[in-house]
């Protein structure tokens, strides 16, 4: 089979990723900001730890240092428009929560709101963070989840037939998951 070679950063060949949307609050500004990233990842189930990569140049970066803590909120496909235009605005010049017309709901377990139209949603201490190239890996404790009640089954896991995820493709295009396409191979899960 024909294979070609490429240069790191031409292609987005680990995407389509999952969307995690960070809120974070701006107390200078009393409000809160949001802002896509495609870099985040689960780190450890116990304690439970998830971790957002951000650039230095974004105003979230700055934010999570100033709060020390941060939601991560995940959204539908239905949202690709609202998500692609929180990535294009940025909190330093704009209240993206009066400006996209967001909905808040409040905390359960910390201080910072979570996005009401997100299908899960977490409330994350910043416990510990990484300078790696040119992105900080942050990494948050998981102190409360929220989330819709059609979207999970028994076991916990998404029901793609009711909540489509917002993955992201890179380039500025977005899919989701085919429910249809989902498979239990025999002796696993
Ligand atoms: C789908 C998507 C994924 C993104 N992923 C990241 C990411 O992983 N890390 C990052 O620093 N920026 C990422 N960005 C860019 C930031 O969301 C963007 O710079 C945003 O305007 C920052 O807002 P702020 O200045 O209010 O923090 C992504 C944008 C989009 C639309």
């Amino acid at each position: 089979m024909e294979r070609i070679t490429s240069v790191p950063g031409s292609t987005y060949f680990y995407y389509p990723r999952l969307v995690c949307v960070v809120g974070v609050l701006d107390q200078a500004k009393e409000t809160c900001n949001f802002a896509p990233v495609a870099w985040a990842t689960p780190l450890s189930s116990a304690p439970p730890l998830y971790g957002v990569c951000l650039s230095p140049r974004t105003y979230t970066h700055k934010l999570v240092l100033q709060a020390g803590e941060f939601t991560i909120n995940f959204m539908a496909h239905d949202d690709a428009g609202i998500v692609a235009a929180m990535g294009k605005l940025s909190g330093r010049l704009t209240d993206k929560v009066k400006e996209l017309g967001l909905a808040l709901d409040p905390p359960d377990a910390l201080r910072t709101p979570t996005l009401a139209r997100a299908y899960a949603s977490a409330e994350c201490l910043l416990v510990a963070r990484h300078q790696l190239g040119d992105q900080t890996l942050f990494a948050g404790e998981v102190h409360s989840i929220r989330h819709r009640p059609e979207a999970f089954d028994e076991a916990g896991v998404l029901r793609p037939e009711r909540v489509a995820p917002l993955l992201y493709l890179g380039a500025g295009r977005y899919l989701s998951a085919d429910p249809a396409s989902v498979v239990s191979p025999a002796g696993t899960g």
